[in-house]
């Protein structure tokens, strides 16, 4: 099979009427990572979505709509504080896990009473749920334990001549995935740190967020965003690293512009977190072509992008 990377605009409603009929996932752009898309109840291109991504069925998916009437199509149980959340951050980089809809697909929460929803902020992901009239539901649209995908290129390369055709878009805005919150009991707990962070929902709702660093989403427990050579972060002063990092060849350093000058091979992330967490998925990618053995990175004061690297890393930190 052909795989064509399009443009919204020329995905006429024919088109998409015939995907829907044979059941096939359609990934598409959001601010976030790229997501693998099928509408919420049609069991059998679901369960496409799991075997193109070789993703485990106990793995429950993401439930994407366009507006807030959508909301209340998977969950009749949306509290006041669900609705402030809604208020100020949908559409955006939030994902709320409320109790579910009978009408949703156990198929969708893999078995729990439980559905999350999020509103992606990008044209190109609202109106293709806008032409589909439902929900969609996407996990992010790479094979399950690598990076996500943050360009069209990226899920080309994990899907070629598997999917008909993949929705065009930028590459993503944020680049990893989004804060994703349960709702179903107080306190609040995050199951996945993202952009949105606790101190903006904090702002929004007060103090009612608890759970340890145990709770987490179900999904997290599988491995995630693993690279082909190993990588291993680094643990100590800008000095020790370079030091580190003389001593080794075969071996590509990733990281912060400004280790740029005194490194033999690397490759920058960019000078800010903002572009640090943009470009991570790609620069993970880019490094499997490399002729290497290893590759080293530094630590990033910054959550969630510290969550994603400890996962690429299979937790392996080397203190200098
Ligand atoms: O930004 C995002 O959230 C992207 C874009 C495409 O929207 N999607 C995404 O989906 O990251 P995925 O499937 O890669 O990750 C979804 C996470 C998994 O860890 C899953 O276990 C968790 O959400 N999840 C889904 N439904 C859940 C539920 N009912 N309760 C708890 N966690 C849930
Ligand atoms: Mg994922």
């Amino acid at each position: 099979m052909k795989t064509d990377i399009i443009k919204i605009e020329s995905l006429s409603q024919r088109k998409l009427n015939e995907a829907f009929m044979r059941h096939i996932p359609i990934p598409f752009p959001t601010e976030t990572v790229f997501g693998l898309g099928a509408a919420y109840d049609d069991e059998k291109a679901i369960k496409e979505v799991f075997h193109l991504k070789g993703r485990p069925l106990s793995n429950p998916l993401i439930v994407h709509v366009s507006n807030v009437e959508m909301i209340h199509l998977v969950s009749n149980s949306v509290s006041e504080d669900a609705k402030k959340l809604i208020e100020v951050f949908f559409p955006g980089p939030l994902t709320l896990v409320l109790k579910k809809h009978p009408r949703v697909p156990d198929l969708v929460t893999a078995g729990y009473d439980t559905v999350a929803v999020r509103m992606p902020k990008h044209a190109v992901a609202c109106k293709l749920i806008d032409m589909v009239g439902k929900p969609l539901v996407a996990p992010s649209a790479n094979l399950s334990g690598k990076p996500s995908a943050t360009h069209p290129q990226h899920v080309y390369d994990d899907f070629n001549g598997k999917i008909p055709f993949i929705i065009d878009g930028e590459a993503s805005m944020i680049g990893i995935e989004s804060t994703i919150v349960d709702m179903t009991q107080k306190p609040y707990t995050i199951l996945r740190p993202g952009h949105i962070t606790v101190e903006a929902l904090k702002d929004v709702l007060g103090d009612v967020f608890g759970g340890d660093s145990q709770t987490i989403a179900p999904g997290m427990m599988h491995p995630h965003y693993e690279p082909t050579h190993p990588l291993y972060i680094l643990e100590g002063s800008d000095e020790a690293i370079i030091k580190f990092m003389k001593k080794k060849d075969r071996a590509v350093f990733i990281g912060h512009e400004r280790f740029q000058t005194n490194m033999d091979f690397m490759i920058s992330l960019g000078h800010n977190h903002e572009l640090m967490i943009k470009s991570l998925y790609h620069v993970l990618r880019q490094t499997n072509d490399l002729d290497v053995d290893e590759i080293y990175t530094h630590k990033m004061d910054h959550q969630a992008y510290m969550n994603r690297l400890f996962k690429a890393a299979k937790g392996r930190i080397i203190s200098l």
